[in-house]
């Protein structure tokens, strides 16, 4: 669209919108989940789960953005959550943040290990929550795939060694995760059990950093994933083998995260639905996953997919991942958020009136343009003026060039 007819129709207003009277986006709120929603939904309804309330239905899915120094946050930290949050999105969930410094993916990812992070995260909070976005945040542990070079390194992805300011990564068996990658070493069950702390530690802090929203990274490959997939754990202890036994770390984490934060802050999960390969962790196995984090507390399953294996054949288009996210909601009874290859307003719109999901979330396409929610606003309810900021608002209204 066009710049001027972009804030022309925006601002226009009128109401014509996109309302269904279709009931099929409504939820029934789970047993213990703390989301409640009334009205028919589409893209724009707002959602409240527990205490907190999402303007829209549209989140910024976490991305790391390797910028960091010792894990602190900064200036580009805030104008990247700021342009977003002045861009009309409901949710900004950040990038994955290592819970402990071998948490990282890279030296250069964001940390939330010990207490001096917060002020500097809390800067990036304010000013997101004041622009009416609620702030997330991904607690996250990098596992086998930790201590590599940012992609903008001309090392990209290349290990980096102790030596050189990395580390040996660690993972429920010391298996690479590519060939000619380091060794890992396996985590023993006391270390197992300072990792859960450490994610409730980190998820403390976050609290105090002003995140309204945590999410749990248990997707990609990194090291909660690494615990649910056969393909990547073969322990034979109480954390391996049987299913009951490879969501153990999942469910001591989930207790130990929703006993460190308020009764009101919703707790997502990020699960990579499938493995895309035989063998490998299922649809059917992040269902009962579903069912057992939604009785301790979880409130929404933030459904992506891959990254135990890497020749997994993935079916990468439009909506790819949308049925996963659709299947969980369904056979769980939990709230759900599809993500991946999301970038059209209709089909946005779509997922949520058809309740096949309760939020999308956007990665790639809120980089290229962090106003597509008011972009999406002017395409899906052209006659309604946008909720724009006020500072451009005025301006947007009064000025005729
Ligand atoms: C630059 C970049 C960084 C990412 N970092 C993370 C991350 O920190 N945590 C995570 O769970 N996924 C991460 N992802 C995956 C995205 O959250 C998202 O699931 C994926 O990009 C698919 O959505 P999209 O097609 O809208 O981009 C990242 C993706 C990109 C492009």
């Amino acid at each position: 669209m066009d710049r001027r007819l972009f804030c022309r129709s925006a601002l226009a207003a009128g109401f014509a919108a996109t309302t269904r009277t279709s009931t099929a986006g409504e939820l029934t709120a789970p047993a213990r989940s703390g989301i409640r929603v009334t009205g028919e939904a589409h893209l724009f309804s707002p959602l409240e789960i527990r205490g907190v309330t999402l303007r829209n239905r549209i989140a910024m899915s976490p991305m790391c953005m390797y910028s960091s120094e010792d894990g602190f946050a900064n200036e580009w930290h805030f104008a990247h959550h700021a342009a977003r949050a002045v861009g009309g999105a409901g949710l900004l969930i950040a990038e994955a943040t290592g819970i402990t410094p071998e948490g990282r993916i890279t030296p250069n990812c964001l940390g939330i290990w010990k207490d001096e992070h917060i002020p500097a995260l809390r800067k990036v909070t304010d000013f997101v929550s004041a622009y009416g976005a609620v702030p997330g945040i991904q607690l996250a542990h990098s596992g086998l795939k930790g201590s590599r070079h940012r992609p903008f390194h001309p090392k990209r992805n290349q290990y980096v060694p102790p030596e050189e300011g990395g580390w040996v990564p660690v993972g429920p068996t010391a298996m690479r995760y590519r060939s000619g990658g380091p060794m890992p070493r396996e985590l023993t069950i006391d270390e197992i059990r300072a990792t859960v702390r450490a994610f409730a530690d980190a998820a403390k802090r976050s609290i105090a950093a002003g995140f309204q929203v945590i999410e749990l990274h248990f997707a990609h490959g990194y090291l909660g994933h690494a615990f649910l997939t056969p393909l990547m754990n073969e322990r034979t202890d109480d954390y391996g083998g049987s299913f009951e036994n490879r969501v153990r770390f999942l469910l001591e984490t989930v207790r130990a995260v929703r006993a460190a934060i308020p009764e009101d802050t919703p707790l997502f999960v990020r699960f990579s639905a499938t493995d895309w390969v035989e063998d490998g962790w299922t649809l059917e196995d992040s269902i009962r996953a579903a069912k057992l984090v939604k009785e301790e507390g979880v409130d929404l399953i933030d459904c992506s997919t891959g990254g135990a294996s890497g020749n997994a054949p993935i079916p990468v288009g439009p909506d790819y991942q949308v049925p996963f996210a659709a299947g969980i909601r369904k056979e769980a009874g939990i709230a759900t958020g599809a993500v991946g290859l999301i970038t059209e307003p209709a089909q946005a719109n779509a997922i949520i009136a058809d309740g096949r999901a309760d939020i999308v979330l956007l990665g790639r396409e809120l980089l290229r343009d962090p106003h597509w929610p008011t972009r999406a606003w002017v395409e899906l309810q052209p006659d309604t003026p946008a909720p724009i900021a006020r500072e451009y608002a005025w301006a947007l209204q009064e000025t005729r060039r």
